[in-house]
């Protein structure tokens, strides 16, 4: 027996492992039920009861040390993470699919750059506001009806997610440098019901030249030239009388769509016509309230909605397709 037991403890010596296929000959030629260690206790079974207790020790130690080393080859094995890593150099690779511009983004783009070729900036600013941005600096004052414009959602008592980017308005025109020529981007939010044609956030982009002598015209021009560039160089507008309070005089401007396709008269409610931007000269007040001299500077501000734009670019009847994140709507886009 003696024999057998130091056999047994030689070939565990002499054996190394250094992969998962070495650990399963191992498995195989030690531990299975036809393996060394079992072989050597039905021999054990045969010996008489003096050898037994001479033997059995001996017998379970060198068990002891098969399995120690098999469990201690095993855990080294996957740490050094031998054995999942092989490369298969056969295999095809994995394909990974490239990602794709938001369409919103791409809209925002788009207008930016129009902007920029007039001479415009770009800027941005927090969409977490506090009141006096996005509120009283730009004359609305404190109970004001006009507040009620914007269904607001509160963060703290004067701390509110933006309602419009205009508030980024008079973030520059605190900044004091001026002239400013400066188009503003950015995601704003509206306590709103959710429906196809409007949503509780959506997208615009503000734009505020002020100067010395800045008039209606400079306004109006602006705008032309961004339709003629954004909607192709025939497009009708018209400018209609509005109301907001950081503007004054204040318009709206339309473009027009027809009403031939059952979409541009939904979209325009029957009248071909469709809003896409508020506008006006600055109010002096709100020049006052940013510290610039309203006597001596004056300017024009305007606001476009990007997501009523984007829907009409890409023919999109949901608004809320844009944000569900559904791979197969953002996959049409993949290439912008
Ligand atoms: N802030 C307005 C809104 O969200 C849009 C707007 C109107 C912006 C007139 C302007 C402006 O800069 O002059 O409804």
């Amino acid at each position: 027996m003696k024999e057998q037991i130091d056999n047994l403890v030689d070939e565990l010596k002499n054996f190394k492992i250094s992969s998962k296929d070495e650990l399963e000959k191992f498995r195989l030629k030690f531990l299975v039920k036809k393996g060394l260690v079992n072989d050597l206790f039905n021999e054990f079974k045969s010996l008489t009861g003096e050898e037994k207790k001479k033997w059995g020790k001996e017998l379970n130690v060198a068990k002891q040390k098969v399995e120690s080393f098999y469990k201690s080859s095993l855990e080294q094995l996957e740490e050094s993470g031998v054995g999942n890593s092989e490369v298969e150099s056969e295999l095809p690779g994995y394909f990974s699919e490239l990602g794709g511009r938001h369409p919103i983004s791409y809209v925002v783009e788009e207008m930016n750059q129009i902007f920029e070729r007039l001479g415009f900036s770009v800027s941005v600013g927090p969409e977490v506001e506090d009141d006096w941005h996005n509120f009283s600096a730009l004359n609305f004052p404190p109970n004001h009806p006009a507040r009620d414009m914007q269904d607001t959602f509160f963060v703290e008592d004067d701390i509110a997610l933006r309602t419009h980017t205009s508030s980024v308005q008079v973030r520059l025109m605190e900044e004091g440098n001026l002239p400013i020529r400066s188009v503003m981007p950015g995601r704003v939010y509206r306590n709103e019901a959710i429906s196809a044609r409007s949503n509780c956030f959506f997208h615009q982009v503000e734009g505020l030249y002020i100067n010395k002598g800045v008039s209606f015209l400079d306004l109006k021009q602006t705008l032309y030239n961004f339709v003629q560039e954004f909607f192709g160089a025939n497009t009708k507008v018209r400018f209609r009388a509005s109301y907001f309070p950081f503007t004054e005089p204040s318009a709206e401007m339309d473009i027009f769509l027809g009403t031939e396709t059952e979409s541009d008269y939904k979209l325009t409610k029957g009248t071909g016509w469709l809003e896409i931007l508020g506008c006006g000269m600055v109010d002096p007040n709100v020049l006052e309230n940013c510290k610039i001299d309203s006597n001596e500077y004056s300017g024009f501000a305007f606001g476009l909605g990007v997501d009523r734009i984007a829907m009409l670019k890409y023919g999109v009847k949901d608004l809320r397709t844009f944000f569900n994140n559904d791979k197969r709507f953002l996959d049409q886009f993949a290439t912008l």
